[in-house]
């Protein structure tokens, strides 16, 4: 049997649009063996698809199929702890926990490198599973079907307070309502401030991520499906929050502090109540700076 660990991610971070994404300290695990057929269940109280349509069992299954290998199905016992369809990477867990473990399952045939191009052509963009794969802070770009990425280490002050809405918003939806073609001035204004990120996150150069979160590529147009989102913002940002944006495709917002702020989460919790944003959780969270594990037994 094969177990594998997988770190939610968060992407995007602003202005890094399908370019930039970080592993957290916030896991999938998925043990997995072969089995006659699917024999699928949670470890926890998520619900999962328990047939083949189930997202880690289908990946894995296309795994054996790239490696030309005979599939009879895999017994998977799933543990969940990113939430689904929350912008924190959870589908791109279920691929990357699902061609790790196939991959662990048949010997390694694949190397990382292959894994990520496969995990990022299954996804459609990179920058969930390549930080997901390789932890830490990831800029990445795809071309003609190759991901080509540098996994730096966040520095260790940063530290994230995820704001978790109740409501799902499916990345095809975040997606759609986008526009097809931007001004130069708004690529210009992203293409400076992602650059600004990786380096400032990695230098711990705070005080520039105010500035380094700003978009216009994807953000202004996604607000307004996150009721509650402005409110989120501006309260992150009143209790000391050096940058704040949408995780991925949202629904979370996420808030970069200063790990000194030990009590950020809970002031977050009390002041989104105060002002009518309820059902939104908040975790506080670190870099992942290792990216997915698999360990084999038996
Ligand atoms: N870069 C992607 C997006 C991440 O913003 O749509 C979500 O998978």
């Amino acid at each position: 049997m094969v177990t594998v660990k997988v770190p939610a991610t968060s992407a995007n971070l602003g202005s890094g649009f399908d370019a930039l994404g970080l592993a957290l300290t916030l896991y999938n695990t998925v043990q997995m063996e072969e089995w006659d057929g699917p024999d699928i269940a949670s470890l926890d109280d998520v619900e999962v698809p328990s047939g083949p349509d189930n997202l880690i069992y289908a990946t894995a299954g296309r795994l054996y199929e790239i490696c030309g290998r005979p599939f009879r199905g895999l017994r998977i016992r799933q543990k969940n702890d990113i939430p689904m369809a929350r912008g924190l990477g959870s589908s791109s867990a279920c691929l990357v926990g699902g061609l790790l473990g196939a991959n662990a399952l048949l010997g390694n045939p694949l190397r990382t490198e292959d894994l990520l191009n496969l995990a990022a052509a299954l996804e459609g963009h990179p920058d969930n599973v390549a930080p997901a794969i390789l932890g830490g802070l990831v800029t990445c770009a795809m071309e003609e079907g190759k991901v080509y990425s540098v996994s730096v280490p966040v520095a260790p002050n940063v530290h994230f307070a995820a704001m978790i809405p109740e409501t799902p918003l499916p990345t095809s939806h975040a997606r759609s309502v986008l526009p097809e073609s931007v001004s130069r001035s708004d690529a210009v204004y992203n293409l400076s401030r992602a650059a600004l990120m990786t380096s400032s996150l990695f230098s711990g150069s705070l005080e520039n991520l105010r500035v380094a979160t700003g978009d216009r590529l994807h953000q202004p147009y996604r607000m307004g499906l996150i009721r509650g989102a402005d409110a989120a913002f501006r309260i992150a940002r009143e209790l000391g929050a050096y940058g704040v944006y949408i995780s991925g495709a949202g629904s979370t917002i996420m808030a970069i502090i200063d790990k000194e702020k030990a009590d950020f989460a809970e002031r977050l919790r009390h002041q989104l109540m105060m002002n009518g944003v309820f059902g939104w959780s908040v975790r506080l969270l670190e870099s992942d700076p290792a990216g997915a594990s698999v360990r084999l037994e038996g």
